[in-house]
């Protein structure tokens, strides 16, 4: 195989640096990316994957299924066959449906998985003192995320085109109706924007305010906020992070 599609929402970056290295380890170098985190890139003008190629597919998980915005976009690609790898990213607690979730999505848009993966993150909830999975992907995960990628193009080079058959259930977990919390700005904003630049729903309008019912919590604008004035003053928040910081650490787990 000569060209490799990236095709990934990822809010904090996590999920797009796992996809490029496994692409690394397929020694693939003819790689294009599709990066429909943005409001922007996702205006139906990239859904046709018409060559040959593999299509690594990456989405983080929320509340155990597939991001819901990416789940939306990523049932909207069509392809012809291509062989397919889908990988989650979570942060360090369990990605439940969202494997066979992903899998059942781009299987039913024509795309053929041959390989899946679930791959940790740092949590968006993490911070300097409360650690869930900070620093991750770190060197280990990158080192297998290297060696699976090897092991799909040894895959490919055989024409197996096996399907991988990961943990989950099937009818998926209903997702739970989240509550409606925003981001916030302080009296330290200088209403510089990167924080609207990053949004992946447009939540946050040119005052740096946020609208509660578009906001994801992805906490990709209190992440690139040059002077750390964004907030996040949901209840919940503090116990989330006690909790999540206290589970062991997880390894990824590969499906090829
Ligand atoms: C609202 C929300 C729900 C999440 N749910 C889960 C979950 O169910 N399991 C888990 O392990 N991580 C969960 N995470 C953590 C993300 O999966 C993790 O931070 C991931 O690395 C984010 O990917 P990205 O950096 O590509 O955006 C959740 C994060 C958010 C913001």
């Amino acid at each position: 195989m000569q060209k490799a599609y990236l095709v990934y929402f990822s809010a904090t970056s996590t999920t797009k640096k796992v996809v490029r290295k496994i692409a690394e380890g397929t020694g693939i170098k003819d790689i294009q990316e599709i990066d429909f985190t943005l409001p922007q890139n996702r205006d139906g003008s990239n859904l046709n994957i018409e060559e040959e190629a593999l299509v690594i597919f990456g989405a983080p998980v929320y509340g155990g299924r597939v991001q819901i915005n990416a789940e939306e976009y990523l049932k909207q690609f069509k392809g012809k066959g291509q062989p397919a790898v889908c990988v989650a990213v979570y942060g360090n607690r369990d990605f439940d449906d969202a494997l066979v979730e992903m899998i059942d999505t781009v299987t039913e848009g024509g795309f053929s998985p041959i390989a899946a993966a679930g791959f940790i993150g740092e949590h968006s909830f993490a911070t300097p003192d409360a650690n869930i999975a900070n620093g991750r992907p770190d060197a280990d995960d990158n080192a297998i995320a290297l060696a699976f990628g090897k092991k799909i193009s040894e895959k490919l080079a055989v024409n197996d085109i096996t399907a991988p058959e990961p943990r989950g259930n099937r009818p998926y977990t209903e997702l739970s109706q989240a509550p409606k919390f925003g981001s916030a700005k302080t009296e330290a904003c200088t209403l510089c924007l990167d924080c609207v630049t990053v949004c992946p729903t447009g939540a946050i309008d040119d005052n740096a305010d946020c609208n509660p019912d578009k906001c994801i919590k992805c906490f990709a604008c209190i992440k690139v906020c040059p002077n750390g004035s964004r907030v996040f003053e949901a209840p919940f928040l503090a116990g989330a992070r006690e909790r999540l910081s206290q589970i062991p650490r997880r390894e990824p787990e590969l499906f090829v």
